[in-house]
């Protein structure tokens, strides 16, 4: 059974007193595999909101339809079983993180032991175990938004969809966010999330699909949109190479250029690294480092959306 799937989801908003019409989002094709990190990339405005506010049935489809395990998002009974984090998450600042966590929590019917139980568990995950008392408008962003997960995973939910998890986050807040994502991938839930942060999704995500003004790009695991094979050059560094080796490498079309005791030698592709580093070592030279050049996420992401024409 697949968590999540989508088929032509459409959303048309009509806006103003003229009513022109936004599509926002463009007939998205998407299934997600169970027990999958899944990031839902793009710019600001390119839709990723509206489809998470469509899969949470607070807007309406233009046309087209999706199913979360395997009951239609017309179907209400459906929010029993997802966690859910909006992007910008409203909270009662009065509460502390446990009575916050008890007030969602009830609303699901949990209680008692259970409740109790489930909230320790919970605190200990997103790392907040410590400021179970502290009210919540003395905590930070990075905070808020743990707290916030914890409070998406209350009702012990199979699919968690996240939107900008880690937007307004600092780099240790990030990480935290990750961290989570990943922990939660351990016990076996599936993740969608949103971002416009490329390293964040690079990092941690199975697949990803790529969003551009509503329309779906490319879909596919950070290897395969980046392009696994196509690496772009090689930086070797070496360390005790004799002139007469490094005249022997440049002869293959590398270039070297010394560095104190080091030695840089660039290659435009990986067809002679083997035959370089054999030489080297034959010479009794020593390799430092061999860093192969990809295209990365970023590049592939910024060609897709058209970004880097401007
Ligand atoms: N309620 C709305 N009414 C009219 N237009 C909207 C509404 N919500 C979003 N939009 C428009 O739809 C497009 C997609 O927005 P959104 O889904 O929020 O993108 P993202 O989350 O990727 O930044 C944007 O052009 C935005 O201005
Ligand atoms: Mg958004």
């Amino acid at each position: 059974m697949k968590p999540l799937r989508i088929h032509g989801l459409t959303k048309e908003y009509r806006i103003g007193f003229s009513r022109r019409s936004v599509l926002a989002l463009d007939h998205l094709d998407l299934e997600i595999d169970e027990g999958e990190v899944f990031g839902f990339l793009g710019h600001n405005g390119a839709g990723k909101t509206t489809t998470i506010k469509l899969l949470m049935g607070l807007v309406y489809p233009t046309a087209g339809e999706a199913w979360i395990l395997d009951r239609s998002i017309r179907d209400v009974g459906v929010k029993q079983s997802i966690g859910f984090l909006p992007e910008s998450p409203f909270f009662y600042e009065y509460l502390t993180a446990e009575e916050f966590l008890t007030f969602y929590g009830q609303l699901f019917g949990i209680g008692g032991v259970t409740l109790t139980k489930k909230i320790d568990e919970l605190l200990e995950l997103v790392s907040m175990t410590d400021a179970r008392r502290r009210p919540l408008r003395k905590f930070s962003k990075g905070m808020l938004q743990r707290i916030g997960i914890a409070q998406a995973l209350i009702n012990d939910p199979k699919l968690v969809i996240l939107d900008e998890p880690m937007s307004g986050l600092d780099p240790v807040g990030r990480r935290d966010v990750r961290d989570i994502i990943l922990r939660l991938k351990q016990e076996g839930k599936t993740i969608f999330f949103s971002s416009h942060i490329l390293p964040d999704v690079e990092m941690i995500c199975d697949r990803i699909a790529v969003l551009v003004k509503g329309r779906l790009k490319a879909v596919g695991t950070v290897q395969e949109l980046a392009g696994a094979s196509s690496v772009t050059s090689i930086e070797l560094v070496a360390q005790d190479v004799s002139e007469s080796t490094v005249a022997g490498i440049q002869d293959w079309g590398a270039t070297a250029t010394r560095r104190g005791h080091h030695i840089l030698i660039k290659l435009e592709d990986d067809k002679r690294v083997n035959d370089v580093i054999e030489r080297i070592i034959r010479q009794n030279g020593r390799i430092v480092s061999l860093t192969p050049h990809k295209q990365s996420l970023e590049e592939f992401f910024l060609t897709e959306s058209g970004m880097n024409r401007i």
